[in-house]
């Protein structure tokens, strides 16, 4: 089975976790894409969506989804999102996308964070795919020479900017021991807007597909 054919495996089992009459949060990606096209299939039985991007606004949209405001949704029973990595504590990296503040964001709402991921993104120790990180434009120089003193190599995401007019760097050569503590002292500099690791809000549950069928797993 292909890499895609494992994301839209993963994609389309992720519908089973939405509530009828719930609010969806819904993340970005070419994962979650698959998601979304499976989500209009039950799309009158939702209230509808709060988005992470304009990428996935634009394609909830397009499926005739509502798109609410977060600050509109009082409950968020499930949020789907995918993942560039993750360990078998379900800690992450996300942010290959550049959507990883309002990802965060949502997620940290939502009650339940499920993670679709293919067979790929399993790994041992997080650090290999280079670490997001959303940086206000002034303060790019300084968080660089202090994403260095932790070991990284910044290099800065040529062309982008986010969703919220920031830029991203893109940390190399972390071999990440340590999730929670990587995260809280990276958010600590000033600048950071935020960091892709997602250790303190982690997933609640990954579906994972394979080549044998998409794997349920809990940390
Ligand atoms: C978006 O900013 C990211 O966090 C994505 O969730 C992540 O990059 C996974 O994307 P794919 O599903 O396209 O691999």
């Amino acid at each position: 089975m292909s890499a895609e054919e494992q994301k839209a495996a993963a994609g389309r089992a992720a519908i089973k976790h939405i509530r009828p009459g719930s609010i969806v949060g819904v993340g970005t990606g070419s994962t979650v894409n698959h998601f979304i096209d499976a989500l209009a299939g039950m799309k009158h039985d939702i209230r509808g969506a709060v988005s992470s991007s304009e990428a996935s606004t634009g394609r909830l949209r397009d499926h005739g989804i509502e798109v609410l405001d977060l600050n509109d949704a009082d409950h968020l029973p499930v949020y789907v999102d995918g993942a560039d990595e993750i360990n078998r504590h379900l800690q992450m990296i996300k942010g290959g996308g550049g959507a990883l503040t309002r990802e965060k964001i949502v997620a940290a709402v939502a009650k339940q964070f499920v993670c679709i991921v293919d067979a790929s993104k399993r790994v041992d120790v997080l650090g290999t795919f280079p670490l997001p990180v959303e940086v206000i434009p002034m303060a790019r120089s300084y968080v660089a020479h202090e994403l260095m003193k932790l070991g990284g190599q910044p290099e800065l995401r040529s062309g982008f900017t986010t969703d919220n007019g920031n830029l991203v760097l893109d940390v190399h050569g972390l071999q990440i021991a340590k999730p929670i503590e990587l995260e809280r002292n990276i958010n600590n500099i000033v600048g950071v807007v935020t960091v892709g690791l997602f250790a303190q809000r982690r997933a609640d549950l990954l579906l994972l597909g394979t080549d044998n069928g998409v794997e349920s797993i809990t940390a």
